[in-house]
């Protein structure tokens, strides 16, 4: 059976109210990966939700006094509209990537259970740093599906979605390859039936 595109399976998942699980179920990896961040950001910084899905992690940074300009971006046209009728002042973009890139850079980029969708993340990690991120900008990304995390690896299968399966090490080669700096490897919001979702942090 032909792949489906992941992005169809979001539309899908928007329309029935899915997102908001995706909201639950990620929200205590990105709390920690937005601590993890917290001390590195600048006095005034802006930034980019990359697969944002609904938004709302965009939504949680607008709350920062710091953050002057947030955008989120997605694949998904039914996830933008979503997060633009949550949050009609907001700024989402409907784009599709890797072959899509902002017309400036950002201070921070955020992505979490994004970069696993393509099919070659790490030529993405250097697209991250060389087209989107400002000098002395930070990086973080979160992912779920990775080699460590076996429980992980029906995924692809049971949603007929291409998926990248990378190891911890894989993903750290490639931050480095890519050209970051101050490299961090966590693995975050770890419990007893879950390794964690593997966190990258880097500078440029
Ligand atoms: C697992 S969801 C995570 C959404 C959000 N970050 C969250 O934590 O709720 C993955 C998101 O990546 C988007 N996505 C997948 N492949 C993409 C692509 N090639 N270009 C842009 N967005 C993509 C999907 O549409 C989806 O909204």
């Amino acid at each position: 059976m032909e792949k489906r595109k992941a992005v169809d399976i979001f539309s899908e998942w928007a329309n029935i109210g899915k997102d908001e699980g995706m909201e639950k179920g990620h929200s205590k990896s990105v709390t920690q990966m937005l601590s993890l961040v917290e001390s590195h950001l600048k006095s005034k910084y802006s930034a980019i939700d990359v697969g944002c899905g609904n938004g709302w992690v965009c939504r949680k940074l607008a709350n920062d006094i710091r953050c002057e300009n947030v955008v989120g971006i997605d694949g998904s046209e039914d996830m933008i509209l979503k997060a633009q009728k949550k949050d009609p002042k907001g700024k989402y973009h409907h784009a599709l990537l890797p072959s899509w890139s902002p017309k400036e850079k950002y201070d921070f980029i955020h992505s979490m259970e994004f970069l696993y969708y393509l099919k070659d993340p790490l030529e993405m990690l250097k697209n991250f740093y060389n087209l989107w991120l400002n000098d002395d900008g930070i990086f973080i990304a979160g992912v779920d599906y990775y080699l460590e995390n076996e429980d992980s690896h029906s995924w692809p299968e049971r949603l007929n979605v291409h998926m990248t399966k990378l190891s911890i090490n894989d993903w750290k080669k490639g931050m480095l390859d890519a050209g970051f700096k101050d490299v961090e490897i966590h693995q975050v919001a770890a419990n007893d039936n879950f390794i964690g979702t593997l966190v990258m942090f880097g500078k440029k």
